[in-house]
């Protein structure tokens, strides 16, 4: 199997706003670490489900494989191809091959736009399409994400649609390029409870037609589960846990990735004993503890967890844990 996307050390530092006083007392720089060290490859027609709390780093890691932001260090690998220092002008060629689906569905439609004009857009951006052919090819995506009779949704505005039907257009319009690689960012976590399910098949259902590969980032262990085929857990920046889905959530190795399968009632409940809760919020992503940055929250942390940040290594086949209490053991 090819790899599709590759991040290589990939690291994100934001600075931190300094105030005039900062300044003046010649007080040091500080930077959130949303990003600290990720590696991994996503392959042709796969799903790697990226987990973890608010604030762990999980949209940043999708922007900058998407070069929607600017590394601070680190490498970017699209079909082979670094694309880490590329310029704007040689990366829009780019741009038609990788899309992204973002949270909130009204935020990124244009108010102002009819539905099936914003559909066609993009092939109206890579001149790959007349208008005419672009108008056709736009309704026949209103008809495959469900929007029918399509030419009466082709003259709607957003507002005239309910939060799925709009999340239909941005898949929609991210599809119409039939791109090699999408980054879905919570795709169904504004949307109503009853609609998820159809919006997560209609998601599947051009996975597996376009061969797409997929980046799908939730705080939902339970949707990662659904639509992944393996699994990275995000902690302050860092991945704690990768590995196929069913082997990470049947048998977690990470305290943290335990914690987050025990909070799911529906999963956790075929699962006999005591269930592991953590305690407390993520620390300061500007002053990561040290050690193992999960130690201050983990229930079997001991000294070395204190000193001495752990590697990720493989214990088992392609499942990656940092930790130095493995459990299970
Ligand atoms: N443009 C920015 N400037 C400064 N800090 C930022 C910026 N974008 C993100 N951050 C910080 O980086 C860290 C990681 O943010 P990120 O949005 O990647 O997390 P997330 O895992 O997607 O969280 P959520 O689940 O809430 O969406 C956070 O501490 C956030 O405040
Ligand atoms: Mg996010």
């Amino acid at each position: 199997m090819s790899v599709v996307v590759e991040a290589v050390d990939l690291r994100k530092y934001f600075p931190v706003p300094r105030s005039i006083i900062d300044v003046l007392l010649h007080r040091p720089r500080e930077y959130v670490r949303a990003v600290d060290g990720v590696s991994f490859k996503i392959y042709e027609g796969e799903t790697l489900a990226l987990i973890g709390e608010s604030g762990c780093g999980k949209t940043t890691t999708g922007r900058l494989l998407l070069r929607l932001e600017e590394p601070t260090s680190g490498r970017i690998v699209f079909m082979g191809r670094d694309i880490t220092r590329l310029k704007p002008r040689e990366l829009r060629p780019l741009r038609r091959e990788m899309q992204m689906i973002f949270q909130d569905p009204y935020a990124s439609l244009n108010p102002r736009m009819r539905i099936g004009d914003q559909i066609a857009h993009p092939l109206l951006i890579h001149k790959l399409a007349t208008p005419r052919e672009a108008r056709e090819k736009a309704l026949e995506m209103l008809k495959r994400v469900g929007l029918t009779p399509p030419h009466e949704f082709y003259e709607r505005y957003p507002h005239q649609l309910s939060g799925g039907q709009r999340q239909r257009v941005v898949i929609a319009r991210a599809m119409i390029l039939k791109p090699r690689f999408v980054v879905a960012d919570e795709p169904v976590s504004m949307i109503d409870v009853s609609m998820r399910a159809s919006i997560l098949d209609l998601l599947e259902s051009f996975r597996r037609e376009y061969r797409l590969s997929m980046l799908f980032i939730t705080h939902d262990i339970s949707i990662g589960r659904i639509v992944s085929d393996r699994i990275a857990v995000m902690y302050l920046g860092r991945i704690v846990e990768m590995g196929p889905t069913e082997e990470v959530i049947r048998n977690p190795k990470h305290p943290y990735t335990r914690a987050l399968i025990d909070a799911v009632p529906s999963i956790a409940r075929r699962k006999r004993g005591k269930k592991l809760r953590i305690k407390g919020e993520v620390p300061d992503p500007r002053s990561p503890p040290p050690g193992c940055r999960f130690h201050p929250r983990c229930p079997f942390a001991t000294e070395i967890c204190r000193g001495e940040e752990p590697d990720l290594v493989e214990v088992g086949r392609d499942h990656y844990v940092r930790c130095f209490h493995l459990l299970g053991k």
